[in-house]
């Protein structure tokens, strides 16, 4: 028993900062095959965000710290202007690589501070010759926090939220927002792994998420490898399930959180939350204090990424639709008010969220 509950919390890991370079998990290749692919230019990780090797909103910001270590540890450069000239570059590569999760910037704009602050050191230590060396350090230095730190969120969310699930019951849940799209134990999943941890008897009902099939392909795969009881569905049933299949709250990720409370996660999400509140069921959003973006007063301001058509018109690289025209947006709004709970590693804010958000993050 103890044993079972431990494998709860016990998850994959989908980047590591290793002296080979930043390993990278591809997600692409999941639950098929499990391929690292080691990379020592920043370019192949900005590669890897934009391609979805790499997904997940606190995972992406991990990955960005790391590629922007990586870029200033191998730089070439061999005086400061020359590194800060280059180190502008990588920050216009990763920045440009996917534009909804926030989480991105946030730690653009943290590696950013650190690499200024590290430039003034070493200009104060040596203004003639200041060291390059141990400004990638500090690079290096940050961007392994940075991960570390996304590791300790990740357990604190988990035992905010976990309390908010019902001792045994069913629970939902939306695309992947797990150790895969963390690199911790998740933030929606963590909330059901700690659960499962702590001794709750839980199945998750998982939704495919068309069209990248996060749901079925990696979330699936987590709740297996975790040991934790799960019902593969197809997008379309979740409202049959939610009238039918007596579940207790829906626990979902976030890719950016306005000041109001609106919530911006993985498109599908919107009508799950609307459903929900029809048939009484409790909606958290759980997510780290990085995915606030209270520089935006409501969702309205999200930008929302567009992928692909073929992404809609094929499966797994099999066309499935005539070549017609295609809507693709990767994620939606949920408006705060369908919103029960927002679970962060500070604690939990509820409505109205324009002050106990500010309230969180100023903590
Ligand atoms: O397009 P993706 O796979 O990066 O989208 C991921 C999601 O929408 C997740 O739910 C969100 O990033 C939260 S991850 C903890």
């Amino acid at each position: 028993m103890e044993q079972a509950s431990q494998r709860a919390i016990l998850a994959a890991q989908p980047i590591e900062w290793t002296r080979s370079g930043v390993v990278v998990l591809d997600q692409r290749q999941l639950p098929e095959h499990e391929v690292r692919n080691t990379y020592t230019d920043y370019k192949h990780v900005a590669r890897a965000i934009r391609d979805m090797e790499i997904r997940g909103a606190p995972a992406i910001g991990v990955a960005a710290a790391m590629g922007a270590a990586i870029g200033v540890q191998r730089s070439l450069a061999r005086t400061l202007d020359e590194l800060r000239a280059e180190f502008e570059t990588i920050c216009a590569e990763l920045a440009a690589t996917r534009p909804t999760a926030v989480d991105l910037f946030w730690a653009i704009s943290r590696m950013r501070a650190v690499f200024v602050q590290a430039c003034q050191a070493a200009l104060v230590r040596s203004a003639l010759a200041p060291s390059l060396d141990d400004i990638r350090s500090a690079m290096v230095h940050e961007a392994q926090l940075v991960h570390r730190e996304k590791r300790e969120h990740d357990l604190a969310i988990g035992c905010h939220g976990a309390s908010l699930l019902p001792r045994s019951g069913r629970v939902m849940t939306q695309c992947n927002a797990g150790a895969l799209a963390t690199a911790g134990i998740g933030t929606a999943l963590g909330v059901i792994r700690m659960a499962v941890f702590e001794g709750h008897d839980l199945e998750v009902f998982v939704p495919e998420t068309r069209p990248y099939l996060q749901g079925a392909r990696l979330t699936a795969w987590e709740l297996q490898q975790a040991g934790i009881p799960l019902k593969l569905i197809t997008d379309n049933m979740v409202g049959h399930c939610l009238k039918t299949e007596d579940i207790a709250a829906i626990v979902v990720g976030a890719d950016r959180i306005a000041a109001n409370g609106d919530t911006a996660n993985k498109i599908g999400t919107y009508q799950m939350a609307v459903l929900a509140r029809e048939h009484g069921v409790a909606f958290y959003v759980a997510a780290p204090v990085s995915t606030l973006d209270l520089s935006l007063p409501s969702g309205d301001a999200i930008p929302i990424e567009e992928r692909s058509p073929e992404e809609v018109t094929h499966v797994r690289g099999v066309r499935v639709a005539p070549d017609v025209p295609v809507a693709h947006p990767a994620f939606d709004v949920t408006p705060s008010q369908f919103i029960t709970a927002i679970i962060t590693e500070r604690g939990i804010a509820r409505s109205p969220y324009t002050d106990s958000l500010e309230k969180l993050a100023g903590k």
